[in-house]
């Protein structure tokens, strides 16, 4: 049986912070029952249409998924259990807000069956979470790390470098006090500026007072340092872990394997090779909520995917991994062979200035490359 992934999009916050341009809003009177029913919809639909399938991972992201009632949590798990087959080690995430209050609800989600917690910590300074919007304490945050490492038995958390105001000898500090919390696995995101934000409204463009591109650089090499000395390899552009602690739900994008994805704006790429389709759903709530209490579905756009097109998709993800892009699995996803999808002067060329490699069938981006990889693949493509 194929395997597929499973992500379940909960579209709501307790506050929007300024630098988010997720699909994510601010609504305490939200009607959470009917979102869930309509979930719950969407899952029968996908399953009755994909047909027998083996489930690896179910992800529950947002948005603020931690804002969900933990027995709906629990009824969407055993509905997709029911509806496909599930792998024995079947990984079950969900996000989560470091905030008192979901801290709180933790245990409900484990006994709900999430096996994996990933929570949103983005900094352990209290200035630092003031000034990118958090509206939780550096003191929270670290009690929530606590008690999700004890309750999960896999755990993760999320930080934002390259933030105003950061320096190599502050980013190292910082990283060494989170890396001395952390369980198998992290993941650190530089900060961007995303177009309709209010940081993007709050700054002019390129006025942000980001650090500089070398010390970004520098932030970056300090956290590839540090997360190695602590057993954390980078194995993907901005995910570390130990062995084994690897995201299988983020794998499956990146190894360009099969996704459904349900909920306000999420999106799926159902089918293999000649009948692969990109999907995605209503993004604003309202509108995929009517849809979906009408049609059973909340799709927008079902566009069957060229195979340039699946080829890109398959470069753009697999070359984000330490380990690259596997020859034999490019082409069962795609179609094609990685010769009939690059062309052979630029990658001579990339690989003649270091930023691709090529071995035992395996094209791999290096780790000046893997920073580079839309410009590459501008022109790697044929
Ligand atoms: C959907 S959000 C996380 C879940 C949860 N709502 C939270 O905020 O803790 C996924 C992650 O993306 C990262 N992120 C979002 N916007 C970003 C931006 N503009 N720059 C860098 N990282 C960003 C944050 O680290 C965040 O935890
Ligand atoms: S970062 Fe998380 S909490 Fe903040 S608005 Fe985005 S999804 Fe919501």
């Amino acid at each position: 049986m194929e395997p597929l992934a499973l992500y379940l999009h909960w579209p709501f916050c307790l506050s929007k912070c300024p630098y988010c341009d997720f699909n994510s809003h601010v609504r305490p009177e939200a009607d959470g029952a009917r979102f869930v029913a309509a979930l719950g919809r969407e899952l029968a639909f996908e399953a009755a249409r994909l047909g027998p399938r083996q489930l690896v991972s179910i992800f529950f992201g947002g948005g603020t998924p931690s804002l969900m009632d933990p027995g709906a949590v629990a009824s969407l798990i055993e509905s997709a259990c029911r509806l496909w087959t599930p792998a024995a080690d079947l990984e079950i995430t969900l996000e989560a807000n470091p905030t008192s209050a979901e801290a709180a609800r933790l245990a409900r989600f484990r006994a709900a069956g999430v096996n994996r917690l990933s929570l949103g910590v983005q900094a352990l300074d209290d200035a630092a979470l003031a000034a990118i919007g958090r509206r939780h304490s550096a003191a929270e945050a670290r009690a929530a790390i606590e008690s999700g490492r004890e309750l999960f038995p896999r755990f993760s958390f999320d930080l934002i470098t390259a933030r105003p105001g950061q320096t190599p000898a502050s980013w190292r500090q910082e990283l060494r006090g989170a890396l001395s919390l952390a369980a198998d696995h992290l993941s650190i995101y530089e900060l961007t500026i995303e177009p309709g934000t209010a940081f993007a409204r709050r700054y002019r463009p390129g006025e942000a007072p980001l650090p500089a591109a070398e010390t970004q650089e520098a932030l970056y090499e300090i956290t590839g340092e540090e997360a190695a000395r602590r057993g954390l390899a980078a194995y993907e552009v901005s995910n570390y872990a130990r062995p084994g602690g690897e995201c299988r739900h983020n794998l499956q994008y990146w190894r360009y394997g099969e996704y459904a994805g349900i909920g306000p704006g999420a999106h799926g790429r159902i089918g293999k090779a000649g009948t692969l389709r990109a999907i995605a759903r209503h993004r604003q709530p309202d509108r995929w909520l009517a849809q979906v209490e009408r049609l059973g579905h909340g799709i927008a756009e079902q566009e069957p995917l060229s195979f340039r097109e699946r080829g890109r998709e398959a470069l753009l993800m697999g070359l984000r991994l330490a380990e690259g892009v596997d020859a034999e699995r490019f082409a069962a996803r795609t179609g094609g062979s990685l010769a009939e999808a690059l062309e052979p002067g630029v990658l001579e060329a990339a690989v003649a200035a270091g930023y691709l490699e090529i071995s035992d069938q395996t094209l791999r981006a290096t780790n000046v490359g893997r920073r580079r990889l839309d410009a590459l693949l501008a022109t790697l493509l044929r």
